[in-house]
């Protein structure tokens, strides 16, 4: 197989690179070369794909069994990467997310639940993260592509939340840090909740083995409900750190009173959020289609092991907003625990 892939250097493109290499693919990465080394094994090309010169020097290359976009947010680029490339590549491969759901998360979602109204135009002005604008983007991002690239060779995958070895959010890294500090960890009740997090490279797997079978069409990608609670994730983070901290004491606080307190779901307390579609992403489709995924305690226990053989995520922006300040941690746990309410005026001050 001859694989491109736009991106390939941060995380899941990264992965998704090494893995092809490791099943003995051709692989060709495409970036600005600005965020470290290429996997091992790829040819690289650098350039730039919001420019059209760029990617027809990139299309001179191919051709391509199949090209994944891997981190495509504006509409009018990804559109412009598809109808330079389409001629050039057998399947075209889109990584999408949950967030193009309308009713993600408040309600469970399917593959066909309804998506954002998505603009394949539109061209990115402010290119900074913004969590609103992530969803409609990336559904203008699919619509782009659907324009230009027949359905029958298009397959797109959404993810819901991907962990594991060079993740570059900060959700995992910071709950590994948290538990490697050590004392009392604040954490949202109930401790049975399913989660649904993928190790980044059983998705790798998933879609490599999509793209050799050639199928198209559209899947959601999350764990099976069950197959992971939080609270086994937090013990997975607390086994694989704990050389660093003398002991954890997880205090499980009511995550309606987490809320009434002020504390921002998803962010403050990563991998939690009150509504009920955040875990209920229906992945049978991919499930059915050979997705395997394997314990959340091995995703946990690799990626402590790569950020201690000193392993570090691309710096991203996306990384400061996650994690509680251990000031207002504590101060919830005592007031979890005599049965206070956060003070109005310290919701300023943290
Ligand atoms: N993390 C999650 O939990 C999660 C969940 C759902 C969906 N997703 C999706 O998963 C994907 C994550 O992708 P990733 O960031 O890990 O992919 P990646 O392919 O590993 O990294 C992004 C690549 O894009 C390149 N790039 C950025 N701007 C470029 C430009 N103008 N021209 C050419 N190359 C450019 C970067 O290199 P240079 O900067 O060197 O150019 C880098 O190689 C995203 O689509 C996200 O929506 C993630």
């Amino acid at each position: 197989m001859r694989l491109l892939v736009l991106g390939g250097t941060w995380f899941v493109g990264r992965i998704l690179a090494a893995e092809a290499v490791d099943r003995g693919w051709t692989v060709t990465t495409f970036n600005r070369g600005r965020s470290g080394p290429d996997p091992t094994g790829v040819e690289a090309i650098r350039g730039d794909r919001t420019k059209a010169e760029d990617l027809h020097r990139l299309a001179a290359a191919g051709p391509w069994d199949a090209v994944v976009d891997v981190a495509g947010t504006e509409p009018w680029s990804v559109g412009l990467a598809a109808r330079v490339l389409r001629d050039h590549v057998g399947q075209y491969v889109f990584v999408s997310t949950v967030s193009v759901y309308r009713d993600w998360p408040a309600s469970p979602v399917t593959e066909s639940s309804p998506l954002h109204a998505g603009d394949p135009d539109l061209v990115v002005e402010d290119p900074r993260w913004d969590a609103d604008r992530y969803g409609p983007l990336k559904a203008g991002c699919e619509a782009a592509i659907r324009r230009v690239v027949d359905a029958e060779r298009t397959l797109v995958a959404r993810p819901g939340v991907l962990l594991g070895p060079y993740e570059y959010v900060g959700r995992l890294p910071w709950w590994l840090g948290r538990m490697a500090r050590g004392g009392r960890v604040l954490a949202p009740a109930p401790a049975d909740r399913s989660i649904q997090p993928v190790d980044v490279r059983d998705f790798a797997a998933f879609l490599l083995d999509l793209m050799r079978r050639s199928v198209s069409g559209v899947f959601n990608v999350a764990a099976p409900a069950g197959h992971a609670t939080y609270s086994g994730f937090l013990d997975a983070c607390i086994e694989a750190t704990r050389t660093r901290h003398g002991s954890v004491d997880v205090v499980w606080a009511a995550q309606d009173w987490l809320a009434e307190q002020g504390v921002r779901p998803w962010t403050e307390i990563p991998l939690w959020r009150v509504s009920k579609g955040t875990w209920a992403m229906d992945a049978t489709r991919a499930a059915e289609t050979g997705l395997v995924c394997r314990p959340i305690g091995e995703t946990v226990t690799d990626t402590w092991r790569w950020l201690t053989a000193g392993g570090a995520p691309v710096p991203h922006e996306r990384q400061a907003e996650h994690g509680i300040d251990p000031y207002k941690e504590r101060r919830l746990i005592d007031m979890w625990e005599t049965g206070s309410d956060f003070p109005a005026t310290e919701h300023r001050m943290v």
